[in-house]
């Protein structure tokens, strides 16, 4: 495959010489495909060799998380979400920013989310303590006034941007406080953004090994058709992996929704270094990917993606996405397109969904992960994984017991 193409840059240079330039970085980028390709073949760990269960690894809490759509909370209201088993209760006054705190009044443990939000404070819905935005309690009403309040209940770093509510679960000296997710397409105007926002039933490796490994094309066989991804390229460094494919459809038609989706200007043109390209790239914990048809400088779509485990186990996770496509020159016509594109993403996304709950199923029946991983790609996506992940602690929490001789007297 590698010498076809190199075969075909080759002729391309010699046909085009307008087209030196781009086929030298093409001739560059296959070439450091077949070097990457080599090193990860060195450098990444059998499945057998790696240090920890791939599964069993959980997300690393030192990011910002999407835990909520910012249409979901409404001004006045109280919204309970989960980060990993950790509940989760996100506020918005009537005025002013949304704040989160721990969804577990430090009374009795009922999850606040059940509350009375009153201007920036959040009464618990059983004996009404009040929380302030710090999740200091300010009020008890039945406490008298010379007697100290009690313990609050932890808070955590919200901020809203893109349509969702994005949550600090972790420490806020890690450096991943300081780095928010950069969407900067989702403010162009040339684009129109869905937002996608499901619960689904695994871990979210398996979620980052669909959307990178492009060699599960026949999975999406009754709805595009025979479709051959071809591997460009794959390169790695700290915390991210990235890959480049090309394709071509060996049988079938090219599906309504996903001729409006492209929305295609020119034909690939392999002897001019005219290729469509599809990058995918997963920059911890984030994952994101751009494809570009063949002759266009501009994509013509970007997708951001998180997964997001919501169980202790995370063996689920909600999955956020921001898919932005980009709209045709005519103004409108979009809209005209949507439910197409729609359609069209939404039977793939449930092939996908089935697949990786299938895969998860799998891997809990087994009680390990006994993949065999071939492709390079993906084992450089594993190594990763594992390397930014965090063990998971699947013990419960057990309180300290308290001594009646230690109990305040009334
Ligand atoms: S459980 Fe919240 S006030 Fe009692
Ligand atoms: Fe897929």
């Amino acid at each position: 495959m590698l010498c076809k193409l190199l075969l075909q840059l080759t002729l391309a240079s010699n046909n085009d010489p307008g087209g030196e330039h781009r086929n030298a970085e093409s001739l560059k980028g296959v070439l450091l495909h077949m070097s990457s390709i080599s090193a990860l073949r060195r450098h990444a760990p059998a499945p057998s060799r790696e240090v920890r269960d791939l599964r069993k690894t959980g997300l690393d809490p030192n990011f910002w998380y999407p835990l909520a759509r910012s249409k979901d909370l409404r001004p006045g209201k109280a919204l309970g979400v989960s980060y990993a088993g950790e509940p989760i209760v996100l506020v918005r006054p009537e005025k002013g920013e949304l704040f989160a705190l721990e969804d577990r009044c430090a009374h009795r443990q009922v999850p606040l989310h059940l509350g009375v939000v009153r201007g920036e404070r959040v009464q618990c819905h059983y004996h009404c303590w009040t929380y302030d935005r710090t999740g200091s309690c300010v009020n008890v009403p039945y406490l008298d006034d010379d007697k100290q309040l009690p313990n609050g209940v932890r808070s955590y770093p919200s901020r809203e941007a893109y349509g969702l509510i994005f949550v600090y679960p972790g420490d806020q000296a890690a450096p991943g406080f300081g780095a928010f997710p950069d969407v900067s397409t989702f403010a162009k105007g040339e684009y129109k953004t869905r937002t996608l926002d499901r619960t689904i039933g695994c871990h979210y490796s398996f979620m980052h090994e669909n959307l990178m490994d492009m060699n599960h094309q026949f999975l999406h066989r009754s709805l595009m058709g025979s479709i051959r991804a071809t591997l460009l390229d794959v390169r790695s460094g700290d915390g991210w992996v990235e890959v480049d494919y090309t394709f071509s459809r060996a049988a079938g038609k090219q599906p309504l929704g996903e001729r409006f989706m492209i929305n295609r200007k020119h034909q690939p043109d392999p002897a001019k270094g005219q290729i469509d390209k599809m990058t995918i790239r997963t920059g911890y914990p984030y994952q994101t990917l751009q494809f570009w048809t063949a002759g266009s400088s501009e994509p013509a779509l970007d997708l951001w993606n998180c997964y997001v485990p919501t169980d202790r186990e995370q063996r689920k996770n909600q999955t956020y996405g921001l898919m932005m496509i980009r709209k045709p020159g005519i103004p409108g016509v979009i809209h005209l397109l949507w439910p197409f594109i729609v359609a069209f993403t939404n039977g793939i996304f449930g092939q996908d969904q089935h697949i990786v709950e299938a895969e998860q199923k799998a891997f809990d029946e087994q009680g390990e992960d006994q993949n065999q991983e071939i492709f390079p790609a993906i084992q450089a996506l594993r190594a990763l994984l594992i390397e930014k992940g965090i063990p998971l602690e699947l013990g419960q929490r057990v309180a300290a017991p308290v001594k009646l001789a230690d109990l305040p007297r009334a």
